[in-house]
């Protein structure tokens, strides 16, 4: 089977959060089950050439792409996926793409994925290559496939290919004003109330994503579940029961060749549940690193995470004043919006020996979290999947989350499972979004970690746990074949 994969992010090149983490493992496990994956994303300006070992395809040459009623330049650049034979190809557009963000708040952010997906698509053409399926990731690659239908409709080569759409985050739709239908330069007119790219007056490349694919998947069973419903559908949930019938959840998986701490690189101290002695010692490194006491009888509490509202931050906000009377401290990596940044500045600040918290993005210091606390705490509004609470399951980092989306299939309770007569608990969670139920949570999971007996058994059973891609790529592979199905 023939897969083309686009998405905006890919580790390791460009990364602000789980999409990233996806699109540069699912690739690989699609290739080891027999599949030909080409992976597509936007050559950045962070993306460090010589390390990756990019070159330029001469083959490819210039492609001119009309956006906005300008032609603009593009080249394709290639590399492989590292420890894998996935070739990864960079659209390369100076023009949109050599910006201090991957992401941005500019006038232009429409025209920079416009430009990605009709490279996208010269570049398949040029290379005489057909997928069987076109596999979307988030609305940076909804328009993909109207522009397959329409501005490209006159080549036949993508008459038996199937579109993919995934959604990672409902939160984020692509909503733009009217005039971006004039930078993409559609010949026919799909811009009208209830029209396929219209919402509520916007233009929205999410919704042509969702109507035109033949299958739309999202990142957990749960969270496929919640995004029909008004609580959690951001606007967009009476269009997906449009589509409810072709809607699955898949849980991502996780690479455990990055994401092991018997292995990780990128710890001082490698572990397994059998020596759990090399989790302390992380945690002793970490805080003697961060000027603060070490007690292993303090249980640390990691936080590394957007700061963002769906990440629930705002009833940690208000949880707060009870939170920092426990006698725990605290581990925080985040970067996102001011008002959290100062909670968590602030937070240490008042809390002498207490806290220690990085403002940025930092890989390494993500990795040494997750070895290195007692706990991770995840209390998100919503959470499609969600990855840092299955890498802390394999890190013996007893996760606290909502039971929300992908938490919710990937964490059980341990004080819900013993009352089954069942010692299968992996961590804590709690419904209510609330900061009483946030509260009260860490508070039981506190109590918890003082009988270690108990804790050992926590943290084993989360360990045994296996999130590798063998069996998600498998389901994903069985979603391709009903696509094709579909579209024949
Ligand atoms: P989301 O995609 O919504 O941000 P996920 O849990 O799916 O949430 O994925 C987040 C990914 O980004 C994880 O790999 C996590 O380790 C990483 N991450 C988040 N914030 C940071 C940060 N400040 N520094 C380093 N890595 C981060
Ligand atoms: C999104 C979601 C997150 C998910 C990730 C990868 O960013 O917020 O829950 O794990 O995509 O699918």
């Amino acid at each position: 089977m023939k897969i083309a994969f686009v998405s905006s992010e890919v580790e390791p090149y460009a990364k602000t959060g789980g999409l990233a983490d996806v699109a540069g493992s699912l690739p690989i496990a699609l290739e080891k089950l027999g599949c030909e994956v080409k992976v597509f994303m936007p050559k950045y300006f962070q993306i460090n050439e010589d390390k990756y070992e990019l070159h330029f395809s001469w083959d490819i040459g210039e492609m001119l792409i009309g956006v906005a009623g300008h032609t603009r330049s593009a080249h394709l650049h290639q590399a492989t996926l590292p420890n894998s034979n996935v070739q990864i190809n960079f659209i390369d557009c100076p023009h949109y793409y050599h910006r201090g963000h991957i992401y941005t708040n500019d006038r232009d952010e429409d025209e920079r994925f416009i430009l990605l997906c009709k490279g996208v698509i010269e570049t398949l053409q040029r290379m005489k290559w057909v997928p069987d399926i076109i596999h979307c990731n988030d609305w940076q690659t909804g328009l993909l496939l109207l522009f397959i239908k329409d501005n490209y409709g006159w080549d036949r080569m993508f008459d038996k290919t199937a579109f993919l759409f995934t959604i990672h985050n409902i939160g984020y739709q692509g909503r733009f004003p009217k005039d971006t239908m004039f930078k993409a330069e559609l010949k026919g007119d799909y811009f009208y109330p209830g029209g396929p790219v219209e919402l509520d007056g916007t233009v929205c490349f999410m919704k042509a994503g969702i109507l035109f694919s033949e299958i739309i998947s999202t990142v957990s069973k749960t969270y496929a579940n919640e995004i029909i419903t008004p609580e959690y559908g951001a606007g967009m949930n009476n269009v997906l029961l449009t589509r409810k019938n072709d809607l699955y959840g898949i849980i991502n998986g996780v690479d455990y060749s990055i994401w092991n701490p018997e292995t990780d690189k990128l710890i001082p101290f490698r572990y397994s549940s059998n020596y759990l002695t090399g989790k302390l010692k992380n945690k002793k490194f970490l805080l003697e690193h961060a000027n603060l006491p070490f007690d292993e009888n303090v249980p640390l509490i990691g936080i590394v995470s957007r700061m963002v509202t769906q990440k629930g931050f705002d009833i940690f906000a208000d949880a707060i004043g009870n939170l920092v009377n426990l006698p725990a401290q605290w581990a925080i990596l985040g970067s996102g919006e001011d008002r959290f940044e100062d909670l968590f500045l602030n937070m240490t600040h008042h809390l002498p020996g207490k806290v220690f918290t990085y403002i940025g993005y930092n890989n390494e210091l993500a990795h040494l979290i997750e070895a290195a606390s007692d706990i991770l705490l995840m209390p998100s509004r919503y959470e499609p999947c969600g990855l840092n609470q299955i890498y802390s399951l394999k890190y013996g980092t007893v996760p606290i989350v909502r039971k929300t989306g992908g938490l919710a299939d990937t964490v059980h309770d341990w004080h819900e499972y013993l009352g089954n007569g069942e010692e299968t608990g992996t961590g804590f969670s709690f419904n209510d979004y609330s900061s009483y139920a946030l509260y009260t949570t860490v508070e039981r999971a506190m109590r918890t970690f003082y009988d270690k007996e108990t804790w050992r058994k926590i943290q084993r059973n989360g360990m045994a746990k296996n999130y590798s891609w063998d069996k998600s790529a498998k389901e994903y592979i069985e979603l391709y074949k009903k696509a094709i199905e579909k579209r024949r």
